[in-house]
């Protein structure tokens, strides 16, 4: 099963990772945990070029085709090989956060970003999305105290200099797409401190995931 988490700066995804892996291996299944852009070697390369904050003057295009390649090294060399090995893989963003970034919020063309994903990463989808919600206001406030206290590097926020218009659009493309495939994504409220967010989430894992022993 391919579970991803998706949702604006500073929704605590991140900080619930350990949780979801501990909470999916007690259930009976092996986990893999992984994330975009930078889960390989490759990529922790073009992470760096992607979120360098002196990189004021990366085209869209650019932006766009550098997380496409991040994406498929990916897809090739950990996410395929996890799943064929029969585990859960958990990871931090995924597709949907290029439709949202780079099409709803930048303007890119959303027709021709699901093509490249369907040329070059095989249209692999989700099994399900954990769609971690919150005001922008309130999520960017939080990712810029981390930073401040230093407990995220500096060397990272390209998109954390973004305006509060930038960053209301990737919301409102998050809770678009949920609302197109309420299927797949499972909305968890972000605004509760990080044991209510917690709870929330293993109630999803839980209906996902039946206990295994
Ligand atoms: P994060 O690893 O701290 O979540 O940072 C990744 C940043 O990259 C975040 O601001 C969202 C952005 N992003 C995109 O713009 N497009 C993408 O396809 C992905 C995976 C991330």
């Amino acid at each position: 099963m391919f579970i991803t988490l998706e949702g604006i700066e500073g929704a605590g995804k991140t900080t619930q990772l350990q949780n979801i892996v501990a909470f999916i291996q007690a259930r009976g299944y092996e986990c893999a945990t992984t994330r975009e852009p930078g889960g390989t070697a490759v990529g922790a390369q073009i992470r760096k070029v992607l979120l360098d904050p002196s990189n004021r003057d990366m085209d869209a295009g650019t932006e766009l085709l550098l997380y496409v390649a991040d994406r498929v090294q990916h897809i090739r060399t950990v996410i395929q090989p996890h799943l064929a090995a029969g585990r859960v893989v958990v990871c931090d963003r995924f597709f949907d956060a290029t439709l949202v970034y780079q099409g709803y919020a930048r303007g890119l063309d959303k027709a021709l970003i699901r093509s490249l994903h369907r040329l070059m990463c095989d249209d692999l989808q989700p099994d399900a999305t954990l769609l971690f919600d919150l005001a922008p206001a309130v999520g960017l406030a939080r990712a810029w105290s981390e930073i401040d206290s230093g407990g995220r590097t500096s060397q990272e926020t390209r998109f954390e200099n973004e305006t509060l218009a930038f960053h209301n659009k990737v919301r409102d493309g998050y809770l678009d797409l949920a609302h197109q495939d309420p299927q797949r994504y499972r909305l968890i409220d972000a605004h509760g401190d990080a044991q209510q967010v917690s709870r929330a989430v293993q109630e999803v894992l839980t209906m996902l995931l039946p206990e295994r022993r």
